[in-house]
C-alpha cells in the first residue's frame, strides 16, 4: 500500500512549469525526507500529494484509489506555522477533537494537557499549538502523514522529542511519513531515504 506521484506536473502562473513528471512513491511504513532549496517547489509538491491541490499533469493514487471527495481525507498535512492550520475563533479542544476523540494515551504521549483545552491558540505557545496539531492529524483513517518543516519553530530538544514519538507512532500504525525540511541533518537522522523535487523530476 502506498502513496503514489504519476507523472505529476504543477504551475501556479500558465504554463510556468513549478515541476514536472514527477513521479514518487511513499510506501506505508515508510519514512522519506524531500530537500531542496527555498522556492523549489517542496510546499506545493506537499499540497498536490495531500490532494490540497489537484496536479496540473498526472495524477496522485492512494492505496491504489484516487481522492475520494468529501470523506475523511487519508493523507494529512502538518505544516510550519500551527496558528495558520487552526480556527483562532476555536478553543484548543474544539480543533483538537474536529475529526476524532484522541485517547489519553496519544494525548499524554505528546504531552498534551487538559488546562490548555478551553484555550484559544493566541493563548499557548508554538509549540504547544503544534501537539495539537499532529494528534489531530493522527485520526485512525489517517494512511500518510506529510510534515512540511513542522519543527522549524521549535528549540532542539522539543524537536527531538516530537519527531521520536512521531516516528514511533508511524512505525507502529505502518504510516508513511514524508517529511519536508531544508535542514539535511535532521532529515539524515530521521528518514529512510532522502530526495529532492529536482531528483523526482528525472523519473524514479
Ligand atoms: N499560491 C501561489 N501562487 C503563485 N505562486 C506561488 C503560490 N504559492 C507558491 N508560489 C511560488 O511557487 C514557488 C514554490 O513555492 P513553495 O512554497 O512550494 O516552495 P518551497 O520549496 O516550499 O519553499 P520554502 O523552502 O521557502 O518553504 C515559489 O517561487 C513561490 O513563490
Ligand atoms: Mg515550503
Amino acid at each position: 500500500m502506498s502513496l503514489i506521484a504519476e507523472n505529476i506536473g504543477f504551475w501556479y502562473e500558465k504554463n510556468n512549469w513549478l515541476f514536472q513528471n514527477v513521479n514518487f512513491e511513499l510506501k506505508r511504513g515508510e519514512v522519506v525526507g524531500i530537500s531542496g532549496y527555498s522556492g523549489c517547489g517542496k510546499s506545493t509538491f506537499a499540497k498536490v500529494m495531500a490532494n490540497y491541490l489537484s496536479p496540473i499533469a498526472g495524477r496522485v493514487v492512494v492505496d491504489n484509489k484516487a481522492f475520494v471527495k468529501g470523506s475523511y481525507q487519508p493523507v494529512q498535512m502538518i505544516y510550519q506555522h500551527p496558528e495558520k492550520a487552526l480556527n483562532p475563533k476555536w478553543r484548543m479542544y474544539r480543533s483538537l477533537t474536529e475529526s476524532y476523540q484522541p485517547d489519553q494515551e496519544i494525548l499524554d504521549r505528546f504531552g498534551i494537557r487538559e488546562e490548555w483545552y478551553h484555550r484559544y491558540p493566541v493563548e499557548i505557545s508554538g509549540g504547544e499549538m503544534q501537539r495539537f496539531c499532529i494528534v489531530r492529524a493522527l485520526a485512525p483513517e489517517t494512511k500518510f502523514l506529510i510534515a512540511d518543516e513542522m519543527t522549524t519553530m521549535l528549540d532542539a530538544v522539543t524537536q527531538a522529542k516530537i519527531w521520536k514519538e512521531l516516528i514511533k507512532i508511524c512505525r507502529e500504525r505502518n504510516l508513511g511519513l514524508m517529511i519536508i525540511s531544508h535542514e539535511t541533518e535532521l532529515l539524515a537522522k530521521l528518514c529512510d531515504r532522502i530526495l529532492s523535487v529536482q531528483e523526482m523530476q528525472c523519473g524514479v
